[in-house]
């Protein structure tokens, strides 16, 4: 992790939680932190609640001042019109949303969204002032295939080529058989593919973009693995799922700088 770059922690909730559940939830992480004395200038924390929770999220975090940014889990790449069930970049930004995960491995999957969705998707966010965490990962197969880098290098240059040099972007790489499995790659492999992806923002967007670019792992990320994972230079945060359900173990991911030293 390099000291310019801010640690982001993000919680992607996937479809979990409904919007009572969501008001609960922040509340607890709220006075988790508050009782760790947790500093919010060290590390910043991103929650990724269903479209349906938003406007709970949005007004507790705004009530109770909450140290917490928020986005959403997708986006139209269109700004409104007859596009049924799509959510639109526009109405995200009305909700105060900071940022929109895209092109998550599961919405490849499920909805079939391939490159250049996912670099549309990218514009659409940069158009309304939210910062895309663009996901790209290897499926077990494009490992054994073709080694760890070379999906994400692709799919992330695809995305680069959308947008612009002075746009305000997060990568986060989610290799696809670490998801969910509770087998996260090592933070070597890890750090390896987030230095490729690094270099590939360098060529594309010039060095200095690729500097402040903040790249994240996600993949079975847990309290036990953070410390380690965030120890590595190329390795600025972590896109967490199932861990971000959990007020005590996401609560002790947001704490990493506490337990840095402990292992390595
Ligand atoms: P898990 O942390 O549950 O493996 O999920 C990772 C992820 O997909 C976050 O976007």
């Amino acid at each position: 992790m390099a000291t310019l770059r801010c640690p982001l922690i993000a919680g992607n909730w996937k479809m979990n939680l409904d919007h009572l559940q969501s008001i609960a939830f922040v509340q607890k992480l709220g006075w988790a932190l508050k009782d760790a004395k947790y500093v919010e200038s060290n590390v910043e924390v991103a929650l990724f609640p269903p479209f349906t929770d938003l406007r709970s999220v949005q007004t507790l975090i705004n009530a109770d001042s909450l140290p917490f940014a928020f986005g959403a889990q997708d986006l139209s790449m269109f700004d409104d019109g007859a596009h049924t069930g799509d959510i639109s970049g526009l109405f995200l930004k009305a909700l105060e949303c900071s940022y929109v995960i895209v092109g998550h491995s599961e919405r490849r999957a499920d909805h079939s969204e391939d490159d250049a969705i996912v670099a549309a998707k990218s514009r659409a966010a940069i158009r309304h002032s939210l910062v895309p965490i663009v996901c790209v990962g290897e499926t077990a197969e494009d490992l054994e295939t073709h080694g760890a880098a070379k999906i994400p290098v692709e799919q992330l240059t695809k995305v680069l080529e959308a947008l612009d040099a002075k746009d305000n972007y997060v990568v986060a790489y989610e290799p696809v058989w670490a998801i969910g499995s509770g087998q996260a790659a090592t933070p070597d492999q890890a750090n390896d593919v987030a230095a490729a992806l690094r270099e590939t923002i360098a060529q594309v967007h010039g060095s200095e973009r690729a500097e402040a670019t903040r790249i994240l792992y996600g993949g079975s990320v847990k309290a036990a693995n953070i410390a380690s994972l965030m120890k590595r230079p190329d390795v600025d945060g972590a896109l967490v799922g199932g861990a971000s359900l959990d007020v005590s173990e996401f609560s002790s991911i947001i704490q990493f700088p506490k337990h840095v030293t402990l292992d390595s």
